[in-house]
Formats: structure tokens, C-alpha cells, sequence
């Protein structure tokens, strides 16, 4: 529990001046950046990559030409670029900020390359000798705006996070990975309902939401859902930060926000897991045990057509 505190005390300092949040997401970036680099590609990137093309493939989303929207696209890219190796569609990548970490792609793209190499031609996934073709073209390539020009990539920094600036109605799908548990409460319910304009009739939206506390990932002896302890008043207090933002909303929230936008259900995907002895405050003392249970969340929906 002791680095569990001292995440805490660390973002609360760093989010309590302007100055403090920039050095911690500069500082964070570089930091960043040498772990990845240092560890390549991780096993849990390959099986989003995996989880991903399978999830295409299962509901034939994409269609060649088509239009794909990824919210977050962070540091690598990640469900951009396999969308884009895979299948011949143009991305879009959103972010707030601008988080990329070009060695850290490389680093990647060419851990992606191994796998697909080395993975036996009849597990491998559709489309994968195209993908390898494309992955050699993109590490050849001189610089980030090169590859994106290879693979029909286009990044975006919106500082707001508003979707308005985008075209409405024209994109085939939007995807993201552990972006969503990011934005504010209070935004939820706006952000869904962008996302639905910004599909055509019959598009799709897949999600990763991550229901973990992040402050967790500091010191894996707490439990996964530490936060359950605390009431909205002492975590707003205590432990919430801006530089270490998440908002602690549950599964079925989640439902009921993708279902009062006006999207519906198509896989209804969760990964539940052993969280341990927790107290229970009141904003979670309605959860189900199978709701309480649940860290992470795999959605998709389709806009009605
Ligand atoms: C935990 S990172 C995940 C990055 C990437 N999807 C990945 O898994 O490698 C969350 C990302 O979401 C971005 N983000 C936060 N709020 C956002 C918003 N309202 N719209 C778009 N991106 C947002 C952050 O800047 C950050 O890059």
C-alpha cells in the first residue's frame, strides 16, 4: 500500500500546478519511451492485435476504402496500424495530446513482424502476408510521417477531444484501447453519442475499457479495485489527479451510456478476475458479484442501420 500512497501523492503534486503537469508528462514520455524500447513488443499487444482482427473478421466490419476512427491513439498507434496492415482502410488517429513515441513504434513494428513470421501459416491471421509486406515497407521508411503516408494514416491532436471537427456519418468503425476509463464522468454520455454521428448507419464501435485502478499498476500487492474503498467525496479529495486521471465508472454504466446513445449490443465482452478482500463504498455497493468482479471491458456495438 506504501507505493500505492506515494502514486498517489506523486500525481496529486504534479497535477497541482501547470508547470508540474507539464514536466510530469515530459518526463513521463521519455521515461516512457526507454521501457518500451527496452521491452519490445508486449505479449499483451499481440493479443489486443489478435483479439482485434478476430472481432473484425467475426462481424465483416471492414470493407476495402473504408474509413476508421481510433480514439487515443497514445504512443504506438497500436489498433491503427494492425487495422491498416491488415486491411486496406484509412485511419484517422485522435488524440488529446501529442503522446507518440516514434522508437518505441519501431520497436513495434518490428516485434509485430517476428510474430507474424513466426507464427504458423494456418493460426496466422487473414491478410498476414500483406501485412508483412507493408511491415517491411514501414520500418525502411525514413520517419513517422513516411510510414503514415504507407499505411494511410493520418494523426490528429484535438486538445478538447471533441469529435465535432470530424466527419459525420462516414467512418466504418471506431476503435479504441484503455482510452475511455480517461475521459471525465461528466463527458461520457456527449462522447458515445459523437462517436455514434460520426459512424455511417451500420458502422461499428470497439472498445478496451480498462476498470482497473491505475494507482494498482504502481503497487501490484493492493488490489485491482482499491478504489471500491472510497466514497466519491474522499476520492475526488484524496486520491483523484488530473495527470492520473480515471473515472471509475462500471459495467453496467458503461451499458447504459452505449445504449441511451443509441447504439446496440453486438458482443457484450468482459475479463473478470480475483480482486481480493475490498471494503465497499457506497457508489459500488449496487454492483453484482459478476459486475464487481470485472476489469476490463470488450465491447462492440453497431449503429442501427
Ligand atoms: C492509456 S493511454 C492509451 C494509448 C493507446 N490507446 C495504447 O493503448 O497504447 C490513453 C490515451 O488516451 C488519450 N486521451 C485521453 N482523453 C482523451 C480524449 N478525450 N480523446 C482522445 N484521446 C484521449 C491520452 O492522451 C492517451 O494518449
Amino acid at each position: 500500500m506504501l507505493r500505492y500512497a506515494g502514486a498517489v501523492a506523486a500525481s496529486k503534486a504534479f497535477s497541482a500546478t501547470a508547470v508540474g503537469r507539464r514536466v510530469y508528462h515530459h518526463l513521463g514520455r521519455q521515461a516512457l519511451e526507454r521501457l518500451r524500447v527496452a521491452e519490445g513488443l508486449p505479449q499483451r499487444y499481440v493479443d489486443r492485435a489478435d483479439r482485434l482482427l478476430a472481432q473484425v473478421a467475426r462481424h465483416d466490419v471492414l470493407a476495402p476504402g473504408d474509413r476508421v476512427l481510433e480514439i487515443g491513439t497514445g504512443w504506438v498507434h497500436w489498433e491503427a496500424t494492425v487495422l491498416a496492415l491488415h486491411h486496406d482502410v484509412r485511419v484517422t488517429m485522435l488524440d488529446v495530446r501529442d503522446n507518440r513515441l516514434p522508437r518505441a513504434y519501431r520497436a513495434y513494428l518490428a516485434g509485430y513482424r517476428a510474430h507474424l513470421e513466426s507464427v504458423p501459416a494456418s493460426l496466422a491471421p487473414a491478410g498476414r502476408d500483406r501485412a508483412l509486406d507493408r511491415l517491411g515497407a514501414a520500418l525502411d521508411a525514413p520517419d513517422l510521417d513516411g510510414v503514415y503516408d504507407l499505411l494511410g494514416l493520418e494523426h490528429v491532436v484535438e486538445p478538447t477531444g471533441s469529435l465535432a471537427g470530424l466527419d459525420a456519418g462516414r467512418f466504418a468503425l471506431v476503435v479504441s484501447a484503455d482510452v475511455l476509463e480517461h475521459l471525465p464522468t461528466a463527458s461520457l454520455a456527449a462522447h458515445v453519442r459523437e462517436e455514434l454521428e460520426r459512424v455511417r448507419p451500420g458502422g461499428y464501435a470497439i472498445h478496451q475499457i480498462d476498470l482497473v485502478d491505475h494507482y494498482h499498476y504502481f503497487d501490484p500487492s493492493t488490489s485491482p479495485k482499491t478504489y471500491y474503498r472510497y466514497g466519491d467525496g474522499t476520492w475526488r479529495r484524496w486520491f483523484q489527479s488530473e495527470v492520473q486521471y480515471f473515472n471509475r465508472v462500471q459495467r453496467p454504466q458503461w451499458q447504459a451510456l452505449f445504449r441511451d446513445a443509441g447504439w446496440s449490443v453486438v458482443e457484450d465482452g468482459v475479463a473478470c478476475g480475483e480482486i481480493g478482500e475490498v471494503p465497499i463504498a457506497a457508489p459500488f455497493a449496487a454492483l453484482s458479484p459478476a459486475d464487481r468482479d470485472c476489469l476490463q471491458i470488450l465491447g462492440v456495438h453497431r449503429r442501427p442501420a
